[in-house]
């Protein structure tokens, strides 16, 4: 594949991601409050290899030599997001200057570097005083969340590239509280419907109310889409497509861009579908600067349930290696929704990296990912799509969440006794691939080698 920049447009950002509980670590210090995955890390069974975000990457203390990491690859841009507990401790009202402090000197080492802040507000740490008065099922948190949007936005939008209110409110409320695996690890899906209603809620007061104090930087919010096909032309499989394109994909976009909440869907869920009260759907509609899609799999549907495609190639997570997934999926939001232009807010894989004799991670197929994934957005954009930048999942090896720190997503290797962080032969392709004279893109196979500056051992 002869993929190479100067296949995008000249002014596409590209950029690497992360997450505030993923690698910040430092849970305790500097009058950080408790988040829910504090807590959820602590009840037995939550976490696959047992692990907790206590430590992580040790991000928060070694941020400067990240950011050298981040300016070494060669992108535009960086997202990350805040922790609302080191801003907010309980959620509400006082506010810890020592937690907005580490933000703004991220956001200056940033620019000092010459790579653009992207930041998010919320990626899944919420304050535990919240959810002890119900979490996102309790509709005050959406008014939480705006002020907390408020205090960021005073603080540092004038600094911003870019800021998106949530990341993923599937997550946050489907598999949180339906399907139990995220915190606070419930399993009601009335819980989950009211979660996620509150969640855009929300999103859409918090637009409205940096708007309204005058941020100027261009808002938006982050989906992760996962494109469902019927494994057969049955229509008990098509249905069931269509059902699992509603429960992971129209919940959201519906709203966020069309105000409505998809009308099968709706019929579907019966009793429990949210209570919507007048004004809520208007306020969810609030215009985006900017909508950031995550993709990392697709969906094969049938009547009785998700299946693997024979012969799929899988990641470490299980999930298919489907790019043809990310371009479909690109050209359906245009044909079906009134879109602002697009961000590929995450994009990544989960491999078994290990380090070989040489003390290296050759990670090819998470090379060869990058590089399908994004010649498919070079597919979308070809086809018309507005798709304005692209950030890869992640920086660096950290907190998979449930899985604790068993799957490695990084560009870069986290050895986790020392803290050493390795730039894996994915990384040196990104370097390559983004700041090559010319910009012509070598093949990954072979010649990936000469590439890798044998000896850099950064
Ligand atoms: C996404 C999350 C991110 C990371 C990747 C693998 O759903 O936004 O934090 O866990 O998946």
């Amino acid at each position: 594949m002869n993929l190479s920049r100067t296949d995008f447009p000249p002014d596409f950002t590209f950029g690497v991601a992360t997450s505030s509980y993923q690698i910040e670590g430092a849970t305790q210090e500097d009058g950080r409050g408790q988040s829910i995955w504090d807590t959820f890390c602590h009840q037995p069974g939550r976490i696959r290899d047992g692990t907790t975000g206590e430590v992580a990457c040790d991000h928060y203390h070694r941020w400067e030599s990240d950011l050298d990491l981040i300016a070494g690859l060669g992108v535009d841009a960086y997202r990350f997001s805040l922790a609302w507990p080191r801003i907010q401790p309980l959620g509400v009202g006082a506010v810890n200057e020592k937690g907005l402090d580490f933000y703004e000197c991220l956001v200056d080492g940033l620019l000092a570097r010459g790579i653009r802040p992207y930041a998010t507000l919320y990626h899944w740490d919420l304050p535990q005083a919240l959810q002890d008065q119900g979490g996102w099922v309790n509709r005050d948190t959406a008014e939480r969340f705006a002020e907390y949007a408020a205090l960021v936005g005073t603080r540092l939008g004038d600094r911003l590239t870019s800021l998106a209110t949530l990341n993923e409110p599937w997550c946050s409320s489907l598999l949180s509280y339906h399907l139990g695996a995220h915190a606070p690890g419930l399993k009601d899906r009335r819980l989950a419907l009211a979660a996620a209603h509150h969640l855009l809620l929300g999103h859409g007061l918090a637009l409205r109310t940096l708007r309204a104090s005058g941020v100027q930087v261009p808002l938006g919010i982050v989906l992760n889409l996962n494109p469902t096909y019927a494994a057969t032309e049955d229509p008990a499989d098509q249905a069931r497509a269509l059902a699992d394109d509603g429960y992971s994909n129209r919940w959201f976009l519906d709203p966020l861009l069309r105000g409505e909440y998809p009308a099968d869907m709706w019929k579907l869920y019966g009793q429990d579908v949210p209570e919507i009260r007048p004004g809520d759907l208007e306020l969810i509609r609030e215009p985006l600067d900017f909508l950031g899609v995550n993709y990392y799999t697709r969906t094969v549907s049938t009547a009785s349930g998700p299946v693997m495609p024979e012969e799929a190639e899988v990641t470490h997570m299980d999930w298919e290696v489907y790019p043809q997934g990310l371009s479909d999926l690109l050209v359906r939001l245009k044909r079906e929704y009134p879109l602002p232009p697009l961000l590929i807010a995450e994009n990544g894989a989960a491999y078994l990296d290990e380090r070989t004799a040489d003390g290296q991670v050759h990670d090819l197929e998470r090379t060869r990912y990058l590089q399908t994934h994004l010649n498919a957005v070079a597919q979308a954009i070809q086809a018309g799509v507005d798709v304005r930048g692209y950030f890869v999942w992640s920086l660096l090896d950290n907190f998979e969440w449930a899985y604790g720190y068993s799957r490695r997503f990084g560009l870069f290797y986290t050895d986790y006794a020392t803290q050493e962080r390795l730039w894996k032969d994915s990384a040196r392709w990104y370097r390559h691939f983004l700041n090559a004279p010319g910009n012509a893109t070598p093949s990954p196979t072979p010649e990936l080698e000469t590439l890798s500056e044998k000896g850099d051992s950064r």
